[in-house]
This record gives structure tokens, sequence and C-alpha cells, in this order.
């Protein structure tokens, strides 16, 4: 990479502990203040007369308008490019895409398959590159999710500068180990937060992802410990945020039965985090879209239920990426 390579942020394991803290504070006190009625000074027309891509080769809701809304915010044009406006993919190659795209534009925000696509985007991108979920990863939902946990967890005595104050509490994933659940275990080991995953046989966190989760711990003072296990029960123990995501992840649709099957008994209700023994005032996230086989309505629509604040938080994220990897071109401090 030359010297002036962009610094893009496709996991966030690109990410140090100090620099994961500071885009989840910074949307913190952004949300603070636009929800006042006024913008940071900072962000006042940041990205005017500019063009951000958003590649969208997958449905979205949440993450299309969190991001198109954010590039508004800071004053520029989002550009939404889904998968049959572009010639990307039938007629296109990535690299030729990458390179025209990225010579008229700001920054581009991607939604693929593989995670290969992402990484050779930004590989051959003259401009920043912003993960919008990839069979791998999903930073900006990470960084929303940390929002969210913080929010509801504020009153932790511990926060320092460096830290959301989050060290010591516990999740628990039920489900899928899926792209949403890499990025948690990457962000919970940098930040001191236990995480317990709870998925059926033959649905674990493959060694290659458990290595790459070791490794963001590494060097950090003391990492969130991540523990594996086939039984729902086993993980909910002590947990203080019962997560979980589709069981049928984007692109999978074809295993869609085969998976049903397999989850059988994951579904995340009350009955579970009382016979596992969850904290008391336990919380529930989903990132969403959730089928009911996920979570019972009880749950989802309860008073523990975090899932549309955290839904909210995309907004919040989105404009905090923006900010640390387009206007502040990568400086995260
Ligand atoms: N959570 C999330 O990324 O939702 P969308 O697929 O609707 O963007
Ligand atoms: N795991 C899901 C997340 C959707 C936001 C998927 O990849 O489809």
């Amino acid at each position: 990479t030359s010297p002036f390579a962009p610094r893009h942020f496709l996991s966030i394991a690109d990410l140090t502990p100090a620099e994961f803290t500071t885009l989840v504070r910074n949307a913190s006190q952004h949300k603070k203040t636009i929800k006042s009625g006024s913008v940071p000074r900072n962000l006042l027309g940041a990205l005017s007369g500019k063009t951000v891509a958003m590649m969208f080769s997958k449905r979205s809701t949440r993450t299309r308008i969190s991001t198109e809304g954010a590039v508004a915010q800071l004053g520029g044009q989002p550009m939404f490019l889904g998968k049959d406006d572009i010639q990307l993919g039938v007629n296109e190659s990535l690299y030729d895409t990458s390179v025209v795209i990225s010579s008229m534009v700001s920054a581009i925000v991607a939604r693929v398959n593989s995670h290969d696509d992402v990484a050779s985007l930004a590989k051959h991108s003259t401009v920043p590159v912003i993960n919008a979920l990839c069979d791998l990863y999903h930073p900006l939902q990470i960084i929303a999710d940390f929002l969210t946990i913080h929010e509801s967890f504020h009153a932790r005595p511990t926060a320092g500068l460096n830290s959301l104050g989050m060290e010591g509490l516990k999740i628990a994933w039920i489900g899928d180990a899926n792209n949403v659940l890499f990025d948690m275990a990457i962000a919970a080991a940098k930040m001191g937060v236990d995480l317990a995953v709870a998925t059926p046989k033959g649905y674990e966190i493959p060694q290659t992802m458990l290595d790459i989760i070791k490794q963001a711990g590494a060097g950090v003072s003391s990492p969130g410990k991540l523990i594996q296990t086939n039984v729902p029960e086993e993980a909910v123990k002590d947990a203080d945020v019962l997560v979980t995501d589709t069981w049928v992840s984007m692109g999978q649709e074809e295993e869609s039965a085969r998976r049903i099957k397999a989850f059988e008994g994951f579904q995340i209700t009350p009955e579970l985090a009382q016979r596992g023994g969850a904290k008391r005032d336990w919380k529930f996230m989903h990132c969403l879209p959730r089928h009911p086989e996920e979570v019972s309505d009880e749950v989802f629509y309860s008073h523990r239920s975090l899932v549309f604040p955290e839904a909210e938080n995309r907004l919040w994220a989105a404009i905090s990426a923006l900010e640390g990897f387009v206007v502040n071109k990568g400086k995260i401090n």
C-alpha cells in the first residue's frame, strides 16, 4: 500500500480498543447534540459537495437508512447503487468497478457477499471503504450495539477515559455463529467484556475466526473471555445481555429448513433466561430483522428488549464512523 492509501473500515479488528471507544463515545455525544437540535461544529457541512457511493448487493433496511441518513446529516450526497443498478457482477470486474467508482466519490459504503469482495474493493479503492455487512463482519452494527449496552449499563463505576465502563459485563449469544457475532466477539475481547456463545453442534465459530478473535484480545490488559457451548442454558448463566440474530443469514436461504430444525431449543424466552440463571435485570438485543423462532414476542416486545433503541443507534454509529474514516480520514482520537 502506498503512503497515501486510505484507511478502510472492514471489521472491528481494524480498530484499537481506544479507537473503538472513541467511535462509540462520539456516537453517543453526537446523538445527544443532534437530538437536542444542534449539529456538532466539526460535522456541519463536513461532506458538503461530496458524494458517497452506497454499493448494496443485498437487501437492507437499517444499514441503508442509517448510512444514507448519516451522509445527508454531514451535508453530503449518498448515491445508492443496488445490484441491478451497476455493471458489477454482470458485466464488469470488481477491480474495474472499484477504480472507477473511487475516482468519482469521497467514500464507498459496501454491502457484499463475501469478505474477499469487500477486501478487494478496498484494496483497489483510492477512497475509504466502509463495510456495511459481508459474510464475516458487520462493524457498523457493533458500534451501535456497544453504544446500546453502554447506554443501558452506563452507571458502571469503572468507566475511565479510555473505557466504555463495560468491563465485567457478560453477553450471552444464543444462536448462529455469524458475521454479527464475529465482530461482536472481536469487540468484546478488546473491551474486556465476557462473551458466552451457544450454538447447535456443527454451527460453532470456525477455528480461523477463533484465531482472529484471540488476536483481537492480544495486547489488551484484561481481554474479554470467550466461551463456547452447545447448551443455551450454560451460555445464559449470569449474563447481563442475551443476544441473537437470524438463524438463516442472507445467502443461506437454501439451508433454511435444515437450519431451523438444527436450532430447535435455541429460542430466547423468559423460561430459558430463568432456567439458565441470567442476571435479574437481563436485557435482550437483536440486530434485526427478527423472526419469531429466534425470540418469543414476550421477550422481544418487553421492557427487557433494547432492539428499537439498538436500531436507532445505527444512525449515530454511522455518523461516528463517517466522521472517523471519511471526514477525519482514519485519524480517530
Ligand atoms: N441490522 C441490519 O444490518 O439490518 P439491515 O439488513 O436491515 O440493514
Ligand atoms: N446475519 C444477518 C445479519 C443481517 C443484518 C445476515 O447476514 O443476513
